[in-house]
């Protein structure tokens, strides 16, 4: 009697439990699927099954899917093989392709036939043909007690011969990767089309509207879209840029759903996630909020308000650091918001409950507590002896990174090493292609900008990094400038590295002057020593405790997968592999007494447009669309959607990513998170995590009635 009772109970509250805290948290694997998620994605509303979603005998949604160019995703839209994706993941290409007459980044670019559409030389997107499992031969000659380095070894060896042996077309290639710390092994069979050329881009007053305000915002307003277009050999295979390429015939392409979403629909996002690191131990949460993304916020305030300075002043300035600056303030935001993140939704405390529950379960099973016992104390204990040593080379990379006469530096020695290398005969060939490469750099350069900066971040460092770490040559440096950064920075920046002039002027001497010179070039000299002693004093001793806390965190993974057996689903973390997440369309409410609603549009433009503005301007063009609700079949009872947010569990890397509804159709275009929700990085939480869309129709409408590139309209497939 008692137990059927209790048992409806039980159930009730197990489904209460799993549909809070795991139905939308998960970058699944899409040859999973239907062994783990498609149960769970149908109640969700889901109305297509797994195989339509990862199939190796039919078409499939993944078969839409690429990595483009390695760092974002990509999906095919037609059967020409037009390719969607984001504004910023175009960026790059419409830059290069941009000059001061004609600016594509200001004014957008749109082909008005195949034969204008641009070649992009380095950009390639990678298909994902089959996915195999090979975690069994990858690991046959593991054996316990094995060092890492003997481990990776013995795996490295497998890992060939699965390579040699595994059956592809000549075309195709193979690709391994480690999953859940390196337990487990996927292969993938992969098809990489090198000639991808550039379609159509807004300009960014829609592309980028909002620019660094708004980036990690929600509501926002951004048509981050830009158009490509894959082009094969004859045959259709992969093949190097040729004119007499062609239009790929993909094996699928998307169908586009105009009808829009609203709250709780089923969404789903396929694409290439970067790197997510969900199951730390709970000392490693800690240390990456408290401590990591606090030395990086830090290092990246000081450089962004001098950038702010000086870019206010002066318009060349401006132009010369936007790019930098934008790059530099996207993940100083995105850690503030992680670290507030974590603080809002007790992500350390849950993370302590678990270990706890953990521990329960670990407990009361003698074998697994065998296994297994201390792992977990083990490990948070090897991250408290990592900190000093995790936080100094954070200090140190942000260090390098922002003051850009040690990346100038670090080039020259690359140079003078290339030319005692291949000989002197060969410098003026090898000096040739140093300056050119050098002139680029310079042109964004300004010494100025970059003395403060220098002033200001070797202060922090010092203050920062523990003494212990900072001596040797680096420390003689300082003492014989009264441990004054402004004094270090102003001997360093005497350096002949300090402007392109300088620089070549002096490489105009012979070759063993122009060596002798540069020995004693007193920013290299610096910068030689703030690399040896780092390398000597803290990334030596950090390699050997990573290797221990590696192996410990790969223990750990295994061991909540087997204690936690049957109770939880485990995906592995983010590695730029393609995942599938799912969630529900819905607002959220990240303090008291503010409530988000999950649709924006074109109204919201409206209400932002700041004339003239670098961030906030609108076109003309958009304007007077607007203004004549001119929105053609792309609108909504008068309004034009422009963006919307769900529960997707996405990273970096998810950008360009197709959001599809129910039936596996386009709905929208994936872009950025919400910023409250930035931690799902490192602990994801249902309540504010969401990742952000621009509305598939919004696309449509700026490529049909704002560009009036009809053509592209009429290769798509639209529904509805
Ligand atoms: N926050 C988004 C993503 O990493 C978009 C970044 C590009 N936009 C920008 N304003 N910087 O990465
Ligand atoms: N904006 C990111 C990207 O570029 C996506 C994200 O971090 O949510 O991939």
């Amino acid at each position: 009697m008692l137990q059927r009772i209790v048992k409806p109970v039980l159930v009730v509250v197990f489904l209460l439990i799993s549909h809070c805290t795991f139905a939308t948290e998960g970058m699944w694997l899409p040859q999973l699927l239907s062994g783990l998620n498609e149960k769970e994605m149908k109640g969700m509303g889901m109305k297509i099954t797994a195989a339509d979603i990862y199939s190796i005998n039919k078409g499939s949604l993944k078969d839409a899917i690429v990595s483009f160019g390695g760092f974002c995703t990509a999906e095919v839209i037609s059967e020409q093989g037009l390719l969607l994706t984001n504004h910023h993941c175009g960026y790059g290409s419409i830059q290069k392709h941009s000059t001061l007459q004609n600016n594509f980044l200001e004014a957008g670019f749109w082909a008005k036939s195949l034969n204008e559409e641009l070649v992009n030389p380095d950009l390639f997107a990678t298909f994902i043909v089959r996915i195999d499992d090979i975690t069994k031969a990858a690991l046959r000659d593991v054996k316990p007690g094995m060092s890492e380095s003997e481990r990776q070894s013995a795996i490295d060896k497998r890992l060939n011969e699965i390579k040699e042996t595994t059956k592809k077309e000549s075309w195709q290639e193979i690709l391994i990767k480690p999953f859940f710390e390196g337990n487990q092994y996927f292969l993938f069979v992969t098809e990489t089309y090198r000639d991808v050329r550039l379609v159509g881009a807004p300009p960014s007053s829609i592309g980028k509207f909002g620019s660094d305000t708004d980036n990690w915002v929600w509501p926002r307003h951004t048509g981050d879209f830009s158009l490509f277009r894959i082009y094969a050999g004859k045959d259709g295979k992969p093949a190097p840029y040729s004119k007499d390429n062609v239009p790929l015939k993909p094996k699928y392409a998307l169908t586009i759903s105009m009808k829009g979403v609203k709250k709780d629909d089923f969404t789903m996002v396929l694409g290439f996630p970067g790197r997510t690191t969900e199951y730390l131990p709970s000392e490693a949460v800690k240390q990456t909020v408290e401590v990591l993304d606090a030395a990086k916020v830090e290092m990246r305030d000081a450089a962004l308000k001098i950038m702010d300075g000086y870019m206010r002043k002066d318009p060349q300035i401006k132009i010369q650091y936007a790019a930098k600056f934008a790059n530099t303030a996207n993940y100083w935001k995105k850690w503030m918001g992680e670290m507030q993140g974590v603080k809002t939704t007790d992500g350390i405390g849950k993370k302590l409950r678990y270990e706890a529950s953990y521990k329960e379960l670990l407990n009361a099973n003698p074998a697994l507590k065998e296994q297994y016992a201390g792992v977990l104390d083990s490990l948070n204990s090897y991250y408290r002896q990592i900190q000093p040593y995790a936080q100094t080379r954070d200090y140190y990379s942000e260090l390098v990174k922002h003051v850009e006469l040690f990346d100038v530096s670090d080039k020259t020695i690359a140079f003078l090493n290339s030319v005692n290398d291949k000989g002197a005969n060969q410098y003026a060939q090898l000096k040739e292609k140093f300056l050119t490469e050098m002139k680029s750099f310079y042109q964004n350069y300004n010494a100025g900008v970059d003395r403060d900066i220098c002033v200001e971040l070797l202060g922090i460092y010092n203050k920062g990094v523990p003494a212990a770490f900072r001596g040797g040559s680096y420390a003689q440096i300082w003492r014989e400038n009264n441990n004054d950064s402004r004094a270090v920075t102003n001997i360093l920046f005497t350096s002949s590295l300090a402007s392109y002039d300088q620089l070549s002027k002096l490489l105009e001497q012979p070759y063993a002057n122009v060596y002798a010179q540069l020995k004693e070039d007193p920013a290299i000299k610096f910068s030689m020593a703030l690399r040896n002693t780092y390398v000597d004093q803290v990334s030596k001793p950090l390699s050997t405790l990573q290797a221990k806390v590696n192996s410990l965190q790969r223990t750990y993974m295994q061991a909540q997968m087997d204690v936690f057996a049957g109770k939880k689903r485990f995906y592995p973390d983010a590695n730029f592999t393609l995942r599938v997440t799912y969630g529900k369309v819905d607002g959220y409410s990240p303090r008291d007494a503010v409530n988000y609603d999950y649709y924006t549009y074109l109204d919201g433009v409206m209400e932002k447009y700041i004339p003239g503005d670098y961030e906030f301007d609108v076109p003309a063009k958009l304007i007077e669309l607007y203004k004549k609700k001119d929105y053609g079949r792309y609108g909504v009872n008068g309004k034009m959607p422009v963006c919307f947010i769900a529960s997707n569990h996405t990273t970096g890397g998810n950008s360009g990513s197709p959001a599809l509804n129910a039936y596996g159709e386009l709905v929208g275009l994936n872009f950025d998170r919400t910023w409250e929700g930035t931690m799902s990085d490192i602990n994801y939480d249902p309540s504010i995590c969401r990742n952000i869309m621009v509305d598939i129709r919004y696309v449509l409408f700026i490529v049909d009635k704002y560009a009036g590139c009809t053509r592209l309209i009429d290769e798509m497939k639209l529904k509805g």
